[in-house]
């Protein structure tokens, strides 16, 4: 068994209100009383760290809420750049500011929707680590991608740039495989599907002096699911969109 920590961050994308969260956020507060996932009473789930992000009107909602629970937060983007004229942007600083532990960087919804490339993302991922906090950097092939054999090739595309940064800068990423055509679908990889390219994604992290950086599922996953996941040996934990709305679905992933 290796001794990475698992880890479940929940990603809410662009859901929610003042109401719904702060419902939501008191759900898994409460779900964490009782013993699940994260608890800090060293028995039940221990080993799993939970965290969710939220957007960013809502981190400070999110920062009030969680403070001194064990479940962390963090941002779905952020900036490259430190200040100035970024009309819209967001800086890792400010991300900081509220609390902020994570910050998502190149999910398939901005490489697809802004333009985001794999060199963008890279600098993202510079930014946030530059600025204390931990990217949690996304990769994944399209359906198209998969059928033409390429995922392995398009993996090693995305993150050529990423691991490029060096060993010390690897050493404080996560790094999260969601492949494009199980977002949202409610297909999901088969265990097997994502084992293949978890390990591979491992070899790389290895080749680049970091080979214990964690590395999440993402696309579909539910609780029921879940479990035959994480009982492959390179997937730790998951990055989890639609379940992570609804608190018993997302404590049951944790709990698995
Ligand atoms: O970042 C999480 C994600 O893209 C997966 O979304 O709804 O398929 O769990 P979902």
């Amino acid at each position: 068994m290796s001794m990475r920590r698992r880890l479940v961050i929940g990603n809410w994308k662009m859901n929610g209100n003042r109401a719904e969260n702060q419902q939501l956020l008191s759900d898994l507060v409460n779900l964490q009383k009782v013993g699940g996932a994260g608890a800090d009473d060293g028995t039940k789930g221990a080993d799993v760290e939970l965290a969710v992000c939220a957007p960013f009107p809502y981190l400070p909602q999110v920062a009030d809420a969680l403070k001194g629970t064990g479940i962390t937060w963090g941002a779905q983007d952020a900036s490259e750049h430190a200040k100035g004229a970024y009309t819209g942007e967001v800086s890792v600083a400010m991300l900081a500011e509220f609390g902020c532990s994570w910050a998502l960087v190149g999910h398939s919804e901005r490489r697809a929707y802004h333009g985001e490339t794999s060199d963008v993302v890279a600098r993202k991922a510079a930014a946030v680590i530059q600025g204390g906090l931990t990217p949690v950097v996304c990769v994944g092939e399209t359906q198209a991608e998969r059928e033409a054999g390429d995922t392995l090739k398009i993996i090693d595309e995305q993150l050529a740039p990423v691991l490029a940064l060096g060993a010390d800068a690897v050493k404080n990423m996560v790094l999260a495989y969601e492949p494009v055509w199980a977002i949202g679908t409610g297909l999901t990889a088969s265990p097997e599907q994502a084992q293949e390219v978890h390990a591979h994604i491992r070899k790389l992290l290895a080749a680049a002096g970091a080979p214990e950086q964690r590395v999440l599922y993402g696309g579909s996953v539910k609780a029921a699911n879940a479990t035959s996941l994480f009982a492959k040996e390179d997937i730790d934990g998951a990055l989890v969109g639609g379940a992570s709305l609804v608190a018993t679905d997302f404590q049951g992933i944790a709990d698995a």
